[in-house]
C-alpha cells in the first residue's frame, strides 16, 4: 500500500517541519491543481511544486482539475512532477484522451486517467491499456474534508477485476474522505495507493501515515 497525503491540507505556516515528517513517512506527495473552473475551487501554479521538488525526493503525483490539462501539464512537467493525471470528463472523449495520453508520454511520465464519482469505469476501459495510473474520485473533485462516497467501492473492484483479466499494470488510486475506516474498505476493494488529506494533516502526521500502511 502507498501513502500519498494530499498537499491540499499542508501548513505551509509549518514548512520545514511538515516537509522533514512527510520525507520520512510518506510514499508520494498528491497534489490537487484546481483551476476554478473545471472545479469550483482554486488551489496552486507551479512554483509551489518546484518549492516541493527543491525539499523532497519523494514522487511528486500531479492531478490535474482544470479544463485545459494540455496547457497546464507541461508547466508542472517542468517543475518536477512525476506523474500527471487528468480527468476523462474533460474530453468525454475516448480518441481524444487517447492523444493527450500520447502527449504526456513524450516527457517521459508516468500517466494517470481519473473519473468523477458520477462517471462509470466502462467508458475508460479502452483506455486502460495506455495509462500507469487509475485515479477513482470517492468525493466530488474541488475540496478536502468531504464524506468517502461507498459506491466508489464497485469502481475499484471493477477495475481490479479487469486489470487481472487482461493482465495489465496500472495502479488504482483511491482520492477523496479516506480515515482508517474507509482505508479498510478500499484496500479490501483492491486499491494501491491511498490519497488522504484532511486525515492525515488534523492528526499526528507521522502516526496517520504509519496506521495507513499498515491497513490490509
Ligand atoms: C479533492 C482532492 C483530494 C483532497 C482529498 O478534490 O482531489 O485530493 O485533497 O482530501 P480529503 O482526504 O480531505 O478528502
Ligand atoms: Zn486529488
Amino acid at each position: 500500500m502507498l501513502i500519498a497525503p494530499s498537499v491540499l491540507s499542508f501548513d505551509y505556516t509549518r514548512f520545514e517541519e511538515q516537509m522533514e515528517i512527510l520525507n520520512e513517512h510518506a510514499d508520494w506527495l498528491h497534489f490537487d491543481v484546481m483551476d476554478g473552473h473545471f472545479v469550483p475551487n482554486l488551489s496552486f501554479g507551479p512554483a509551489i511544486l518546484t518549492a516541493f521538488r527543491q525539499n523532497t525526493s519523494l514522487f511528486l503525483d500531479v492531478h490535474l482539475m482544470v479544463d485545459d490539462p494540455e496547457k497546464i501539464a507541461p508547466l508542472f512537467l517542468k517543475t518536477g512532477a512525476d506523474s500527471i493525471t487528468f480527468h476523462y470528463e474533460v474530453y468525454n472523449d475516448t480518441e481524444a484522451c487517447r492523444e493527450f495520453i500520447r502527449k504526456l508520454r513524450s516527457y517521459f511520465v508516468r500517466v494517470g486517467i481519473s473519473v468523477k464519482p458520477k462517471t462509470d469505469v466502462e467508458v475508460i476501459k479502452e483506455l486502460l491499456p495506455y495509462v500507469d495510473i487509475v485515479l477513482v474520485m470517492s468525493v466530488e473533485p474541488g475540496f478536502g474534508g468531504q464524506a468517502f462516497l461507498p459506491d466508489s467501492l464497485d469502481k475499484i473492484r471493477e477495475l481490479k477485476e479487469y486489470r487481472d483479466e487482461h493482465d495489465l499494470s496500472y495502479l488504482i488510486e483511491v482520492d477523496g474522505g479516506i480515515n482508517e475506516e474507509t482505508a479498510h474498505s478500499v484496500v479490501d476493494a483492491g486499491c494501491d495507493v491511498l490519497v488522504a488529506g484532511s486525515y492525515i494533516f488534523k492528526n499526528d502526521i507521522a502516526d496517520t501515515i504509519e496506521s495507513l500502511k499498515k491497513v490490509r
